[in-house]
This record gives C-alpha cells, sequence and structure tokens, in this order.
C-alpha cells in the first residue's frame, strides 16, 4: 500500500505520516528533507538558493549523509528549501529517489507537497493535510522554540503565507490537492485526533477498494 500525505507547512503531516507508517508497518520518507538538504548543502557553502545552476549540481548529488537533523529543521533552512524546491531541474535530480522509495516491495508512506499528484499518483491513500495559517504559524513557531530559535508570531505567520504562496504559485509540481485526495483540516484537533482521523480514512479507502 502506498500513502501519500501532502499539505502545506506545519499542517501536521510529519507527525501524521510517522503514525501510519508505524501503525500499517511502512517504511517513511519525509520528502521535504531532500529539499531542505540542498537548501542546507548550498548555504553552507555560501551559495544562494536562488543559483539555479549551483542548486541542481548540488540536488544531482546529493548526500544526507552527516547533515543533523536538527540543521535541517532551522527557519532559514525552510524558506531556502521552498525556493530551491521552484527550481525543475532540482525537482527531476530528487524525482528518482522519491519515485524508488514508494515503489519498494510492500509500499510506503511519503509526505510532501506532490507525492499524490506528480510522485506517485497512483498511490492507493491520498491525504491532503491542512489547517489554518494562524494554527501553523502557532505551531511552528512553537516548535522552532523548542529547538532554541526563537521567532515572533508575527514574523512566523508572515514567513507562513510567503511560503504558501511560494509553494503554491510554482508552474513545477506547485502544492495542490490531487483530485482524488481526502481532505483532512487539523485545526484545533490534537495530534492523537488527527491521527484518528487519517487512519479512518485509510481503512475506509482500504475498504472500499476491497
Ligand atoms: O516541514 P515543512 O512543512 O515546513 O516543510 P517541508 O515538508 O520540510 O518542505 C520544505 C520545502 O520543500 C517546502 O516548502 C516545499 O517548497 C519543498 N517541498 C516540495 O516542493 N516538494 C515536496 N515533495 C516536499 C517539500
Amino acid at each position: 500500500m502506498i500513502i501519500a500525505v501532502d499539505g502545506p507547512l506545519a499542517a501536521g503531516k510529519g507527525t501524521i505520516s510517522k503514525a501510519l507508517a508505524a501503525h500499517y508497518g511502512l517504511p517513511h520518507m519525509d520528502t521535504g528533507k531532500l529539499y531542505r538538504g540542498v537548501a542546507y548543502r548550498l548555504l553552507a557553502q555560501g551559495l544562494s538558493p536562488h543559483d539555479q545552476a549551483a542548486a541542481a549540481g548540488v540536488a544531482k548529488s546529493l548526500s544526507m549523509q552527516g547533515i543533523e537533523d536538527e540543521a535541517l529543521r532551522t527557519a532559514e533552512v525552510g524558506a531556502a528549501a521552498s525556493v530551491v524546491a521552484a527550481n525543475q531541474a532540482v525537482r527531476q535530480a530528487l524525482f528518482h529517489l522519491q519515485r524508488d522509495f514508494a515503489l519498494q516491495p510492500g509500499g510506503a508512506v511519503l509526505d510532501g507537497r506532490d507525492i499524490g499528484t506528480v510522485v506517485c499518483p497512483e498511490a492507493d491513500v491520498k491525504l491532503y493535510v491542512s489547517a489554518s495559517p494562524e494554527e501553523r504559524a502557532r505551531r511552528r513557531q512553537a516548535e522552532l522554540s523548542a529547538m532554541g530559535e526563537e521567532i515572533s508570531y508575527e514574523t512566523m505567520l508572515a514567513q507562513t503565507i510567503e511560503r504558501d504562496t511560494r509553494d503554491s504559485g510554482r508552474a513545477d509540481a506547485p502544492l495542490r490537492p490531487a483530485e482524488d485526495s481526502h481532505l483532512l483540516d487539523t485545526t484545533g484537533l490534537s495530534i492523537e485526533a488527527a491521527v484518528d482521523k487519517a487512519r479512518l480514512i485509510v481503512d475506509q479507502v482500504r475498504s472500499a477498494k476491497g
């Protein structure tokens, strides 16, 4: 079974995907990490995420080895990831890593922006996870604060809206729900409630498909 989980920043994709992967015994890929990895490598070399040729070069030979998870989660890397993600050559270079992961025997759970639309249009179950920009900004602010990065709510909300606009507005694989995706709005839901809803959707889709 292949489960595709898409949605905007801090909608709850990561938590829900990890919980689904554990519940159904499937491997999980956080595809945002790949884009963050490209951004991280560029920034570490003092290069701009807007440098298209450099970004494409990094993506083609991307190694995630030696990059700490925490270093990938900063607001700076997240914003730069969204810039490199609009680069078609970068998306092309990262496509096969994601596609191969999805097609492994037994299936997988992948979360990102374009899993149900581009990477795996044939996924068995597609979830589109969303929440209000205000709630997502609050969640990401708390997540960053727990890692020692303090950002005001106003700045976080502005960054959230900027990233949403860039991810949805790009020409190549824009963020949008696949036509056959199931919408899951996590606004006001606890983690447990959101995960329960996601499992219910997966079970319903599976039993409907027989
Ligand atoms: O965790 P958060 O929702 O902030 O973002 P992420 O999933 O780590 O992804 C970081 C950035 O990578 C996003 O803003 C997207 O621009 C890009 N991305 C993408 O274009 N396609 C994907 N499948 C995953 C991420």
